[in-house]
């Protein structure tokens, strides 16, 4: 692998927990449990190989019309995961983030999640970025509202709003534009996910369901973007 060609910034979509247990004959929350134990592992393979970011899709704004017990499940899911580990996660480097609407969660999933907020604050490693109750229309919508009270209040000028400065409206403020963006699972969408953050993305597919994915597939896609001729719109050099 070349590592100056390291991504800064990998997002990835796990996706595949469902038909990870359904292939074993199980029911899909047991998918859910597994890929939940899966994330420290690429977390840790990230921070490794010097990633400053990972945002990672856990549950989108659409996600809530699925069956209510499968809901429910992903409602206390990180509540049970991250009670267990909130001591690792303290001593960790990771710098625990939370992208995504807080109001519709319940109460003591969002106080865990100020307080992982807080108690790994300052972090110095990897920035985990957990988009929970994410979509990015909504992240957008609710940017605008921020934006157009700051402009009501004189705080901010009409002419001074660019890509840059909106950039810091939104949940993934300072952040920066995704590099890599993977998604698991065979399927080739977006759904929803940092719409404006990866305008020149790299995207990268696999076949592996989320469970599955590992610090091999990790590699595999990196070393897929290591090789990619990114352009943002110019030329390089050689090819003028
Ligand atoms: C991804 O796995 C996790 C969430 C969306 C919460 P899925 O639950 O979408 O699994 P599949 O796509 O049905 O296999
Ligand atoms: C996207 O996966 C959302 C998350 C991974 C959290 P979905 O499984 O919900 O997406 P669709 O419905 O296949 O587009
Ligand atoms: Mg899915």
């Amino acid at each position: 692998m070349d590592l100056t060609k390291i991504p800064s910034h990998i997002a990835i979509i796990l996706d595949g927990n469902g038909r990870w247990a359904k292939k074993r004959g199980r029911p899909r929350i047991y998918g859910h449990r597994k890929g939940a134990f899966n994330i420290e592992k690429i977390a840790k393979h990230a921070n490794d190989l010097g990633v400053k970011v990972l945002s990672i899709y856990c549950f989108s704004t659409e996600n809530w019309t699925r069956p209510e017990g499968e809901v429910s499940y992903l409602m206390t899911l990180p509540i049970r995961y991250f009670n267990r580990y909130f001591n690792k996660i303290k001593e960790s480097p990771y710098k625990i983030r939370f992208s995504g609407r807080r109001d519709r969660i319940n109460q003591k999933l969002q106080d865990l999640m100020q307080e992982l907020e807080e108690v790994t604050s300052n972090h110095e490693g990897l920035i985990l970025n957990i988009c929970f109750d994410y979509g990015s229309r909504d992240e957008i919508i609710r940017g605008i509202k921020k934006l157009y009270t700051d402009l009501s209040n004189n705080k901010i000028k009409a002419v001074d709003v660019t890509p840059e400065l909106f950039d810091t409206y939104l949940d993934t403020a300072y952040l920066g534009d995704v590099d890599l963006l993977i998604r698991t699972s065979g399927e080739e969408r977006i759904s929803n996910f940092l719409l404006w953050q990866i305008a020149y993305a790299e995207l990268y597919f696999t076949d592996v369901l989320w469970p599955d994915f590992d610090e091999i597939e990790l590699d595999k896609a990196i070393i897929s973007y290591s090789k990619r001729n990114r352009r943002f719109g110019g030329l390089k050099e050689q090819e003028k």
